[in-house]
This record gives structure tokens, sequence and C-alpha cells, in this order.
């Protein structure tokens, strides 16, 4: 097995990834519908909470990533990579404030009714985003650190 000097990065960056995705499917489930019990939706706050424990997880894990150059070591092995870690950098930002805003609008409980929908549309399309963030930096390492070191 290859141990590169990232290795301890990439179990932390892991762990961080594991969560995230459980957090997008807790977030997912409020939009989906009524539970199997027939109690409404999560309420507000159990969404705020989630939501802000995401952005919390989100900022330490973009901040290790680029902290750790990640990325960068990944496009600095396979320069042909670097066009796509700089888009993947650059999303971190825009994936904060998207998620900024959905924060605040979670927050506004002056409409909860009318702001229900456009809410889990805002949060269908930020967990979309984030999952393809996170599909493509996957894909990302993998042909950095495995397909072009694949003879060892
Ligand atoms: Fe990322
Ligand atoms: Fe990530």
């Amino acid at each position: 097995m290859t141990d590169t000097p990232d290795g301890v990065l990439a179990t932390t960056l892991e762990e961080q990834h594991a969560e995230i995705r459980e957090l997008i499917e807790r977030l997912k489930r409020r939009s989906s519908g009524p539970s199997e019990d027939g109690e409404r939706k999560a309420t507000g706050s159990d969404t705020s909470a989630t939501l802000k424990k995401l952005e919390a997880v989100l900022v330490d894990h973009f901040a290790l990533e680029e902290k750790g150059k990640y990325l960068a070591s990944a496009s600095a092995i396979a320069p042909r990579l670097s066009e796509t870690a700089n888009r993947l950098l650059r999303q971190h930002s825009e994936l904060l404030d998207q998620l900024r805003s959905i924060i605040a609008q979670a927050m506004d409980a002056s409409r909860p009714e009318a702001a229900g929908t456009t809410l889990d549309k805002e949060i269908q399309r930020f967990t979309h985003h984030l999952g393809n963030h996170d599909t493509a930096e996957n894909q990302l390492i993998q042909a950095a650190y495995f397909d072009d070191h694949g003879g060892g």
C-alpha cells in the first residue's frame, strides 16, 4: 500500500466527508415529506440546527482541504488535473455563501409556511451542489493518487 505524507490528512478528510454525507441525508429526509409515523416534517429549529452544524463542519473541512493543500498536491502530482482542482477550490466559497443564505431563510420564522417550500427547494439545490462537489473531489483524488501512481 502506498503511504503518502497526506495519509493522516486523508483520513481526517474522509471522516469529515462521512459526517457531511450524514448531515446531507438528514436534510434530504427533512424535505422528502412526513415521516413514517405521520408526524409533520422536522421543525424549523431542527433544520436550522442541522444547517448550522453543516456550516461548522464545512468551514473546518474546506479550511483543511485548502491549508493541507490536498487538492493542490493532487494537481502537482497530475498537472492535467490542476484546472479541476482550482475549480473545486473556488466552489468552497460559493457553497458556503449558498449555505449561509439558506440558514438565514431557515431562521426567518416570520412566514414559516411560505418559506417551507422555497426552503426545501433551496436545500435540495444545495445538497445536490455539495454532493457533486464531493464526488468530483473524490474522483480527482482517485485520479491523482491512484491512477497516476498505479505502478507504485
Ligand atoms: Fe472540497
Ligand atoms: Fe471535501
